[in-house]
């Protein structure tokens, strides 16, 4: 029960009023996931669709999704409707097309407003977002290429199609995107930029250090701590690089720099590459301490009727405590992950790494940490100030590490040492 709490608890999404508008295109069908999940999140969700839209999917299926009355005639009243007749865009906090066809970009470009979708997007002052989908010949004629300029001229938001097999048989771009890219977009739009002009570096996840072609040392980090820091600082604002060991995670947006890595080594030398350009470096990952002195370049056999075998381990490289002697003004974010003496070890860290903040954890904690939507931290300054961090989503403790940070490149920009 715990942990569904604090999965829930963030998103920006909780207690909004949103209009979700459906035009005509065979992507309709996914948009009642959509409308579940924002549901899911909290949003109250009011369905407009248009006619052609009504071809593809019934207003009876998000009814019952939204648990609201679906608007599709260009005079309705709301009727039964708690919202009574005050206008729906009054109400909304934002309103979201999807699909958007050729054909709602075209009216909305050119200033038609023949029903009521239109009408809507014309009249209202909140953000309005396209999620556009179609066909690949459509999507890149000339017409729909200016009325999206025209668009985005106009200060609406959009997104662009996804690329793959599409529903008319062919293959291209026009699909539309996944759903959590569609939800995370919408919940950037409502996240304010006080990040802006920072440059984070972030890693995350494990690295794998090779023992022969089929075998390797790893560790039980899912990544899902560093994509989470990743995702909220650009959604903040930041513009973020994302160094990645193996992983299962699809991160949900493709405006940021993703560099894939295998082994601590190339991590380290792709941190090292780009660590300059960096303001901000948090080092989630867990870089493996140890890999194979020598590399098998076959697959290594069992011989005999031996019982044990040895392998020979060297160090890896501490890629942290190395930015640490040349980070110069830049802020560098350790995390620690113990199973005991969780704020000695943390606070050596931090003093040995010469640290900015560390971020402890106890992943021998059920529940939290390793592979867990959650976690429970501390977070540890300079000055031995310590800030216990509950139980929360990862999208939270996000937040909450990015706060500290913040307050940090503050104060040190003004020259005040209190961290
Ligand atoms: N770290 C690093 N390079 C390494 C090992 C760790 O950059 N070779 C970074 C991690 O990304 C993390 C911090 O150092 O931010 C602490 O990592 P942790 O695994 O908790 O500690 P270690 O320094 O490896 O020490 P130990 O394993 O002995 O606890």
């Amino acid at each position: 029960m715990m942990m569904r709490a604090a999965e829930k608890q963030f998103s920006m999404l909780k207690d909004k009023e949103i209009i979700v508008g459906i035009t005509g295109g065979i992507a309709a069908y996914k948009t009642a996931e959509l409308v579940r999940q924002l549901t899911k999140k909290g949003a109250n969700v009011h369905v407009v669709m248009t006619k052609n839209a009504m071809e593809f999917v019934t207003p009876l299926t998000f009814q019952t999704i939204s648990g609201n009355p679906v608007i599709h005639e260009m005079f309705e009243l709301f009727a039964g409707s708690k919202i009574g007749h005050i206008a729906l865009s009054d109400i909304a906090d934002q309103l979201v097309i999807v699909p958007a066809t050729a054909n709602i970009i075209g009216k909305v470009a050119n200033g038609i407003a023949d029903d009521f979708l239109s009408t809507m997007v014309m009249a209202t002052t909140v953000p309005v977002f396209f999620v556009p989908s179609m066909n690949t010949k459509m999507w890149s004629s000339k017409i729909v290429e200016a009325n999206i300029q025209k668009l985005k001229d106009a200060g609406y938001e959009l997104m662009e199609p996804a690329s793959g097999d599409l529903a008319c048989g062919t293959e291209g771009k026009g699909r539309l995107p996944a759903l959590e890219e569609i939800l995370e977009k919408m919940e950037d739009i409502f996240t304010g930029k006080d990040l802006a002009g920072e440059r984070m570096l972030v890693t995350a996840g494990p690295t794998m250090e090779y023992i022969d072609p089929v075998r390797c040392i790893t560790n039980r980090s899912s990544g899902k701590m560093g994509y989470a820091i990743a995702k909220m600082a650009k959604r903040r604002g930041a513009d973020v690089a994302l160094i990645t060991g193996p992983t299962s995670i699809q991160f949900p947006r493709n405006d940021i720099d993703i560099v894939h890595v295998t082994t601590a080594l190339e991590m380290r030398n792709v941190v090292m590459e780009h660590y300059r350009s960096a303001s901000v470096i948090v080092m989630t990952a867990a870089v493996a301490d140890f890999r194979c002195r020598e590399e098998n370049c076959q697959k290594i056999k069992k011989k005999g009727d031996n019982s044990c075998m040895m392998l020979e381990l060297e160090r890896n490289p501490d890629i942290i405590a190395e930015l640490g002697k040349v980070k110069e003004e830049r802020i560098v974010v350790g995390f620690a992950a113990e199973t005991e003496n969780l704020f000695d070890n943390a606070r050596e860290k931090l003093k040995n790494k010469n640290l900015d903040l560390i971020v402890a954890n106890n992943v021998a904690k059920p529940g939290i940490g390793f592979g867990s939507d959650n976690n429970e931290v501390t977070i540890i300054a300079r000055s031995g100030k310590m800030k216990q961090v509950p139980l929360l989503s990862k999208d939270e403790i996000s937040n909450i590490i990015l706060d500290s940070i913040k307050k940090i490149l503050k104060k040190k920009r003004t020259k005040d040492d209190w961290y």
